[in-house]
């Protein structure tokens, strides 16, 4: 097994129907953050982390992320001949790495579409990433889990408290802590009810595997709503092997939901240069004119 992490997988297969119906067509791994789509924001993460290569599990409707990570010469030729260089080496910056695309062809759940990137993982330690879970720019939580699992050589889960109503939306473990946000994990269930979920602590969208979670999700059945659930595969492992949780305290957006998806559109227009100083001027001179209008 090499010593790091460098492949990383984005299940990228959903047909993202709280979207709808601006998912119906094209794929929500596409709606745009302010100027670039949520899953670059995925990518981008695992590249600050010197990860080189990206493993996309996608399915029907999803040829656009093919493109969006591709060269684009008609493009290109085109911005070369205004002279907008620094957009040009900006768009060719992320298709000089290396992509693999997979096709999860059924709709079996998470689980099911790890267990599709076998054959690109190899025997590898690569990372998971959810890309409608945003993580803030500023903040470097796949680069804590991937020290945690160069120490440890284990399986790495990122983990929030989440508030007690928001606990059915989530894997939720039990563990102890043996380092100031290390939790070594003791079990986990799937989307447990608030009154049987056996901690605050749940997981979110970013994983350290390691390949041996391969035979597990080949043995697990499905679980909750009919799916392989990664969770229950995890669950399986920790009788064998250590697991580990990094409990992240940074900011992440729910971008798979409507409502995180515009908090994460307004807070990263609050960051970008481009649009900061115009939109916080918008928002601080029409805020009110514009809540009251709603009343
Ligand atoms: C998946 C996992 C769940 C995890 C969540 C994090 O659920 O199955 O364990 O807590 O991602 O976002 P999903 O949101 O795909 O239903």
């Amino acid at each position: 097994m090499t010593k790091t992490v460098k492949k990383a997988v984005f299940p990228a297969a959903g047909l993202g129907t709280r979207f709808l119906p601006a998912t119906k067509a094209s794929p929500k791994e596409m709606l745009p953050i302010v100027d670039k789509p949520m899953i670059q924001y995925a990518v981008e993460e695992a590249e600050k982390c010197n990860i080189r290569e990206f493993i996309m599990i996608t399915g029907k409707s999803k040829r656009a992320i093919e493109d969006h990570f591709d060269y684009a010469w008609e493009l290109e030729e085109n911005l070369r001949s205004k002279g907008k260089e620094s957009m040009l080496k900006e768009i060719r910056r992320l298709a000089q790495h290396q992509f693999a695309y997979i096709r999860q062809g059924l709709p079996l759940g998470l689980g099911h579409a790890i267990l599709c990137s076998e054959p690109f993982v190899n025997n590898e330690p690569f990372a998971v990433i959810l890309s409608d879970d945003i993580i803030d720019p500023d903040d470097d939580l796949l680069g804590e889990m991937i020290k945690i699992y160069d120490k440890y050589k284990a399986t790495v889960l990122a983990l929030q408290r989440v508030p007690r109503e928001d606990i059915h939306r989530y894997g939720v473990i039990a563990g102890m802590e043996v380092k100031k946000n290390i939790f070594r994990i003791t079990d986990m269930v799937e989307k447990p009810k608030t009154s049987s979920a056996p901690s605050d602590l749940a997981i979110i969208g970013r994983y350290i595997l390691t390949p041996d979670i391969f035979d597990f999700l080949k043995k697990t059945s499905p679980g909750k709503g009919g799916e392989i659930q990664l969770t229950d595969a995890l669950k399986a492992l920790l009788l064998k092997n250590e697991v580990y949780g990094y409990l992240f305290e940074g900011k992440r957006y729910d971008a798979g939901d409507k409502v995180g998806y515009l908090k994460a559109t307004i807070e990263l227009a609050l960051k970008n240069p481009s649009v900061k100083d115009e939109f916080k001027e918008y928002l601080l001179s029409s805020f009110s004119t514009i809540i009251n209008k709603e009343k």
